[in-house]
């Protein structure tokens, strides 16, 4: 099957990828033109785990390219994908839905043939039509169906989440599109994967449900954690005993920093938007967003209170600045919203991240970048533990302690047994609801 990707960041370069590895001929198309030259050259311009291999076997084998040429990709296409950033509209919480029309318009002119355009950006409920409106607008002769597609991939774990989801969702009216889609993702439903068809309504609810979902879990442990703090329980031991429950279950119950990434915050916000537009308040959704903003405030008073109360002039280092291990992506990341703070109390900051540096160094102004954690903590006054990158997983406590100034750890993903890090030589240990 031939396929057009139109937007080529972490969504629409992993799912092409993935595509062409099903064995259909795919066309990836970005406006960045410095990105597709990139990609040309067999480079992935982002960070993720086992990308360039894939990328590279399926281009040897022909089935895969990248145009900044939307009109040749479109041109002879079965299904074309829509996968263009949805940012948060500057000023009122919504969906920024121009990319995605401007695409929708854009394919509209260049199609020569029967096809389905589907979008798998994350758009608010109504946006599949709205599609349909703009390329039906731009070519009122093209044949066409449109489809919800939207996606659930995780950055860091792209691939297999593609490869191997929880479940396929697809938004679809008609059986010539449906076909189309069941044909798009046989190499999943033959190995039973689930793939479950909806309306195009259902699927664009779906998306920001469940999104929400997973950022109320979160909120929710986060504020236990708090809790816990006060009453002297420890909210890794709580989180265990209530995820035992089958009905709760164990994932998304680590109390953090908050939640950041460039999902959860820009769709909640939608959501919530969403929701006053139809005069059905999100009321629970709303609360999540207001209490994730108090939960990042939380790290900073933590982090002032291990430097007794004085942030001037102390020397903190960070590990860890991308939202989350195993992706370079900063967007909405805790460390944007903690390190600014630290650094205008006047603390002097270093940072290290495995792959952070390129897209963190114009994010985070003022702060001296450190090659590893040691580096970092060479005469610090405190260690901060923000994203839990594997080599932040095994440290050498004692190491790391012998380099400070004065040794003392924030842990603010709880990777560390408290009792384990004062037996390395630290003064004092702080995590999150401990
Ligand atoms: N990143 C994730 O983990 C994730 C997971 C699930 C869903 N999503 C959703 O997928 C969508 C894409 O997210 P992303 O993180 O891949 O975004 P991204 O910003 O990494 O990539 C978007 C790409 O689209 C390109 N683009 C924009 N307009 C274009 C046009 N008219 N023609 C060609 N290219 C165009 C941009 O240059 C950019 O490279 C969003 O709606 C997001 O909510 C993201």
């Amino acid at each position: 099957m031939r396929i057009a990707m139109i937007g080529t960041g972490y969504v629409g370069l992993v799912s092409g990828v993935c595509f062409s590895d099903f064995g259909h001929e795919v066309v990836c198309v970005d406006k960045n033109p410095e990105k597709i030259e990139r990609l040309q050259a067999g480079e992935v311009p982002i960070y993720e785990p086992g990308l360039e291999a894939l990328m590279a076997k399926n281009v040897a084998a022909g089935r895969l390219s990248f145009t900044t040429d939307i009109a040749q990709a479109v041109a002879g296409a079965e299904a074309v994908f829509i996968a263009v950033g949805t940012p948060t509209r500057r000023g009122d919480g919504h969906a920024d839905l121009s990319y995605v029309m401007a695409a929708a318009e854009e394919i509209g002119r260049a199609l020569t043939n029967y096809a389905v355009v589907v979008t798998k950006s994350t758009v608010p409920v109504g946006t599949n039509r709205k599609v349909a409106e703009a390329v039906r607008a731009a070519n009122p002769g093209a044949v066409f169906d449109v489809a919800s597609n939207p996606e659930f991939l995780r950055e860091g774990a792209a691939i297999d989440d593609f490869m191997r989801p929880d479940r396929v969702v697809i938004g679809v009216e008609g059986d010539r599109a449906r076909k189309v889609m069941a044909e798009l993702y046989r190499p999943l439903s033959l190995r039973e994967f689930p793939v479950v068809y909806t309306g195009l309504e259902s699927a664009e609810m779906i998306k920001y449900a469940a999104n929400a979902f997973l950022a109320t879990k979160i909120t929710f442990i986060n504020e236990i954690a708090a809790l816990c703090e006060r009453v002297g329980a420890d909210v890794k031991a709580v989180a265990k005993g209530m995820g035992m429950d089958g009905r709760i279950g164990s994932k998304f119950l680590h109390a953090g920093p908050g939640y950041g990434g460039s999902c959860f915050p820009k769709d909640t916000k939608a959501l919530a938007r969403i929701g006053q537009d139809h005069a059905v308040p999100m009321q629970i959704v709303e609360t999540v967003i207001k209490v994730n903003e108090e939960v990042k405030r939380r790290m900073v008073a933590k982090i002032e209170d291990l430097c007794d109360g004085v942030l001037r002039d102390k020397t903190i280092a960070i590990l860890g600045v991308t939202f989350k291990p195993n992706t370079d992506d900063m967007r909405e990341a805790p460390s944007l919203t903690l390190v600014p703070a630290l650094v205008g109390a006047g603390a002097k900051v270093r940072v290290c991240d495995p792959q952070g540096k390129h897209e963190g160094e114009a994010l985070l102004p003022g702060v001296k970048w450190a090659d590893n954690a040691y580096q970092a903590a060479q005469g610090a006054d405190l260690v901060v533990i923000l994203t839990e990158w594997n080599e932040f997983r095994a440290l050498d406590l004692g190491r790391l302690a012998r380099k400070m100034a004065v040794p003392r750890l924030a842990d603010l993903r709880n990777i560390y047994d408290p009792a384990e890090v004062e037996a390395a030589g630290f003064e004092r240990y702080a995590g999150v609801g401990r």
